[in-house]
């Protein structure tokens, strides 16, 4: 099936395009980060310490959590999640099919087993609905993710996990700031998982951030984010460390380094700007595509605040003279970097062959990713950088049919 959609196409007609090359995504890096990089640098401390701690300060405070934890990525903090509620070879957790490949290898890491339910075809996000057929006696816990940085419909999601006991893991990845019926996603689960890889709203290079409200499951990924050895132990080479530490449990090197978290505090402070950014792209791509029967411009739920990581652009192959793949071959043309977010996980050859998976197992997720491309979009992206997207969209849509 993957085979299938890798084969490459030649352009038809590459025509006018703008002159450089847009990248599908760039992080929006400017003087502020690298003066605060130099000045952490030239402090001599670079790994995690006190920019550390400032940064988990104050992204606890911006989401409203009571604990933010520094990881060096979305994956350790969803793995580290998983350790903290104790997770069991044999044990399962609820997620969906269509995400990145990190949600579901965090549950395999533990010799678990990630039980995929379908998504909604309008928000691609979990279906609620779906989610009691899918718990058995193993499942231990509930994973959602907020793809491309809309809210999954957390009321009825926290609803069934209460009424089988079940924790709430929050992959929002794609979710910074995301708002959900009036609160911040990031204090509405269990525990929830952010990413800061380059391409994220929010970056540090290589990051990530636990939040939670818990203060033991904090305490347990504390400690194991830095080898499961006494708290505080990175201060052992300070004036007010001391040289002793115990470990409790064999830990993990996943913490944060300064230089990271640096970055972070100045991304962070402009954070509400560069999403204003995206949403304005956003809006931009949704008013020229609406009227064209090919496109179908993303749903927005009225009841969040999209994050807009990813403009998930779905078409109606039946209205096109191409497909899919030949789409992104005339965009490329057309000098503009697209992507598909995602394979889902059960066309993947480890998933499919594991559980013997048809492409139909989960038939909104195949339907709706055979049909999606990922629009540049991005706080460092100009007008005129939207304006080319929307030209050479309108343009490759139109072919075949001059
Ligand atoms: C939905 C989702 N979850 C998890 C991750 C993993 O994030 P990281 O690269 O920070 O480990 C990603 C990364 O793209 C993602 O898209």
């Amino acid at each position: 099936m993957i085979t299938k959609h890798r084969e490459t196409t030649r352009p038809l007609a590459p025509h006018r395009s703008r002159e450089h090359f847009l990248p599908f995504a760039r992080p929006l890096i400017e003087e502020d980060e690298i003066t605060a990089v130099v000045e952490t640098i030239r402090s001599g401390w670079l790994t995690m310490g006190p920019k550390t701690h400032e940064f988990e300060r104050a992204f606890a405070d911006r989401i409203g959590s009571t604990h933010a934890i520094a990881v060096n990525s979305a994956t350790a903090a969803l793995h580290l999640a998983l350790e903290a509620i104790g997770l069991q070879p044999g044990d399962e957790v609820i997620t969906t099919p269509y995400t990145f490949a990190a949600t579901a290898a965090v549950v395999r890491y533990f010799d678990a087993r990630p039980v995929l339910v379908d998504v909604r075809p309008d928000d691609l996000n979990i279906d609620p609905e779906r989610i009691e057929d899918a718990i058995t006696g193993r499942t231990r816990a509930i994973m959602p993710v907020h793809i491309a940085g809309q809210p999954c419909a957390m009321d009825e999601i926290v609803a069934v996990a209460a009424r089988h006991g079940l924790r709430v893991i929050e992959d929002a990845a794609h979710a910074l700031p995301t708002r959900y019926c009036g609160r911040t996603i990031g204090t509405i689960g269990d525990m929830t998982a952010f990413s800061f890889y380059a391409t994220k709203n929010l970056t540090t290079g290589e990051g990530g951030m636990v939040t939670t409200e818990n203060a033991q499951l904090a305490e347990r990924i504390r400690l194991m984010r830095l080898h499961g050895i006494s708290k505080d132990a990175w201060k052992r080479y300070t004036a007010e460390g001391s040289w002793f530490y115990e470990i409790e449990a064999p830990g993990y090197k996943y913490n944060m380094t300064d230089v990271a978290a640096t970055i972070g505090l100045c991304q962070l402070a402009k954070l509400d700007a560069m999403t204003a950014r995206r949403a304005a792209i956003a809006a931009r791509y949704t008013a020229a595509f609406t009227a064209c029967d090919a496109l179908e411009t993303p749903w927005v739920n009225p009841d969040g605040e999209h994050a807009w990581h990813l403009y998930l652009l779905r078409l109606h192959l039946d209205a096109l003279p191409l497909d899919r793949a030949e789409v992104i071959t005339e965009l490329t043309a057309r000098n503009i970097g697209t992507s598909v977010h995602f394979i889902p996980l059960h066309l993947h050859p480890y998933y499919r062959d594991r559980e013997g998976y048809e492409p139909s197992a989960f038939p909104v997720a195949y339907a709706e990713y055979r049909r999606v491309i990922s629009l540049p979009i991005y706080a460092a992206m100009t007008d005129q950088d939207a304006d080319d997207v929307i030209d050479a969209v309108l343009d490759v849509v139109q072919l075949g049919r001059r």
